[in-house]
């Protein structure tokens, strides 16, 4: 069996990494990068459904307080005539509602009036509006699949990945291509699982993003993944900020980069533990 190369190709993910445009480009301003995603083998491979933000659930909303918790509506017409699916349905407020030519509702009419009586059918606040089937957010797929294409808001981009790091570094420009943290995490989320006690491995660290998005990414789901970084005693350009801090080679500053991280979560979990004591000791 052979692991990773062409066969065990999985995707392409197109990351929006700016969102600046550069007007001086020739013909088009870049924005993106692409992820070659491949399984070590891809027979067996499982990618994990991310899980559902505020984003897909604001569609799912209560109007009519259902003890089945909130909802969204999906149409209730097939763009395809069926003999027995054409049919007039009257709304609880007597507009009757019959499907055009070459269309047809979605289920025979003893399956939609089971649907109505069910309360699982909406006609709109004025209860006459055109029927729609009612999808409970309890019933959905309790992940997301992932999609292709990353944009910076929802994983970040270059500006916001060097900003953190210089952040970390008291203010000093180390490294200037790190990638964001949010990027990482959300590959580890669909490639990993919190349960599982799994290596990461990156062999090109550079800025060491990789080890602080897993220590990350554990501190969020309680996850015990472990990290294997790589970098070469690359030297760093003398004229460079890095150069004239101290970090005279890119594994320096990978490893600096490291212990820093280290510092700042457990400081964060501290401060979190704190907080939660205090809570308590407030609300016993
Ligand atoms: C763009 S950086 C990686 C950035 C990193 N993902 C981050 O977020 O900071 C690529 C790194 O790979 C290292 N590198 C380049 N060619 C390499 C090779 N043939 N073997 C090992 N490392 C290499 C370079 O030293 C450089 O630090």
């Amino acid at each position: 069996m052979k692991f990773f190369g062409e066969e065990n190709f999985i995707t392409e993910i197109v990351w929006q990494r700016t969102f600046a445009t550069k007007n001086d480009s020739k013909y088009f301003s870049t924005e993106h990068e692409y992820i070659l995603l491949y399984a070590k083998s891809i027979s067996g491979l499982t990618i994990n459904l991310l899980e559902r933000g505020e984003k897909q659930n604001i569609r799912y909303q209560n109007p009519d307080n259902d003890e089945r918790g909130p909802w969204t509506s999906t149409d209730l017409l097939r763009m395809e005539h069926r003999d027995n699916s054409v049919y007039t349905i009257v709304s609880p407020n007597g507009k009757e509602w019959t499907p055009q030519s070459g269309t047809s509702w979605r289920h025979p009419e003893k399956e939609m009036l089971e649907l109505i009586a069910n309360n699982e059918v909406t006609f709109g606040s004025d209860g006459n509006a055109k029927p729609r089937r009612k999808r409970f957010l309890s019933e959905v797929k309790q992940g997301i699949i992932p999609q292709t294409i990353w944009k910076h808001d929802e994983v970040s981009h270059t500006q916001e990945a060097k900003q953190s790091l210089n952040k970390l570094f008291d203010g000093v420009p180390v490294f200037s291509t790190p990638k964001p943290i949010k990027l990482i995490k959300k590959m580890l989320q669909i490639s990993t699982a919190k349960e599982s006690n799994d290596f990461i491995v990156d062999f090109f660290a550079g800025s060491a993003a990789t080890a602080e998005a897993v220590m990350e990414q554990n501190k969020e789901d309680g996850g015990n993944r472990k990290y294997i970084l790589v970098q070469l005693p690359e030297l760093c350009d003398p004229e460079s900020e890095a150069f004239k801090v101290d970090y005279k080679t890119i594994a320096d500053i990978s490893k600096e980069r490291i212990v820093r991280a280290i510092k700042k979560i457990e400081k964060e979990i501290k401060g979190n533990k704190n907080l939660l004591n205090e809570n308590e000791n407030k609300n016993p």
